[in-house]
């Protein structure tokens, strides 16, 4: 097996990511690395410190190991970004740069960016938001996204370099804690019901927003690196999608296990932030292109979390 490179290794995508790789593909063959230093969900392994803005650095652990395949996660989310705007577009599109350029240099077989639903603005269809709509975004996180996409788009094209992404929806998982993004309520939301916590939400309560269950989201991943090159016909981004809901929702939800859970209102800058972006997103195009298929449903979900977040709660929080 093609030795694999995951930055950002240590975020919430990052570190289910990279323990499901390793039970696939082999520990040795997935080197995880991060600004931060390694956490215990990422599983054992190789791990390197780094920084991707660092190309030297970048560079220096691909001869290392001998990287042939790169999921480049490391990334400021959009809560963070619109606190840090220097800094979200510094991380953002010199890490992607850098591993672009070093992907065409070293003739890098594979590489993984994620891009988000962010890229679209009030511009887009709010329901069943088209692949070509189009992304205007009024984030700073959309901007790098959209500037990221057409980075991609140019560094195949011009250079050849297979790289592939998706238009992630928020990301909803029990085993890691995600930072700086405005979706992260819907992970929080849980780890406070169980706690016999009122969960006191950032987001209106009638404010939906496309999200996926994180097994969906590392399955999705996978498939779309492990599809042939021609099936791929979107060298932007794909969107994906698999359920969307409200905040209310995801608490009626809750509520159908833990029937005292409360939850109230306290909307503050990531309502804007979540109003500007698409209520459900269409995705026939990956389904299409590459058989994309999810199988967590809202109940599922709650259900999977609940059953199995109190054995690893105190661990993660
Ligand atoms: N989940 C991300 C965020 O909220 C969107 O891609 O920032």
């Amino acid at each position: 097996m093609a030795t694999i490179l995951i930055t950002g290794a240590c975020g919430q995508l990052g570190s289910e990511l990279t323990a499901e790789l390793r039970k696939k593909y082999g520990s040795d063959s997935v080197v995880a690395s991060d600004v931060r230093e390694a956490n215990d969900q990422i599983g054992e392994g190789p791990f390197e410190q780094l920084d991707v803005m660092d190309a030297r650095r970048l560079d220096e652990v691909t001869e290392k190991y001998n990287i042939r395949i790169i999921y480049h996660l490391a990334a400021l989310l959009s809560a963070s970004a619109e606190k840090n705007i220097d800094l979200a577009w510094k991380l953002n599109m010199d890490g992607l740069l850098n591993v672009l350029k070093l992907a065409r240099d070293k003739q890098i077989d594979r590489v993984f960016w994620p891009s988000s639903i962010a890229v679209f603005g009030p511009d887009a269809k709010k329901d069943g938001t088209p692949q070509n709509s189009p992304a205007n975004p009024t984030t700073v996180y959309g901007i790098t996204k959209v500037a990221g996409e057409q980075w991609c788009a140019y560094f195949h094209k011009k250079f050849g370099v297979d790289v592939r992404s998706l238009r992630y929806p928020g990301l909803i998982g029990y085993k890691s804690l995600p930072g700086g993004g405005t979706t992260d309520y819907a992970v929080d939301i849980y780890h406070k019901a169980l706690a016999g916590e009122t969960f006191n939400c950032f987001l209106e309560r009638d404010s939906a927003l496309p999200m996926m269950y994180m097994e969906d989201a590392v399955k999705a991943t996978i498939d779309l690196m492990e599809a042939d090159s021609e099936k791929i016909t979107v060298r932007t981004s794909y969107n994906v999608s698999a359920i969307s809901f409200t905040p209310e929702q995801i608490a009626a939800s809750i509520r159908q296990k833990i029937s005292d859970f409360d939850i109230s209102y306290e909307p503050d800058y990531r309502q804007d932030i979540a109003a500007s972006w698409p209520d459900s997103i269409d995705d026939s195009q990956a389904r299409a292109d590459w058989g994309w298929r999810h199988a967590f449903s809202l109940d599922k979900m709650t259900d999977d979390i609940l059953t199995n977040l109190p054995a690893i709660a105190e661990k993660i929080s």
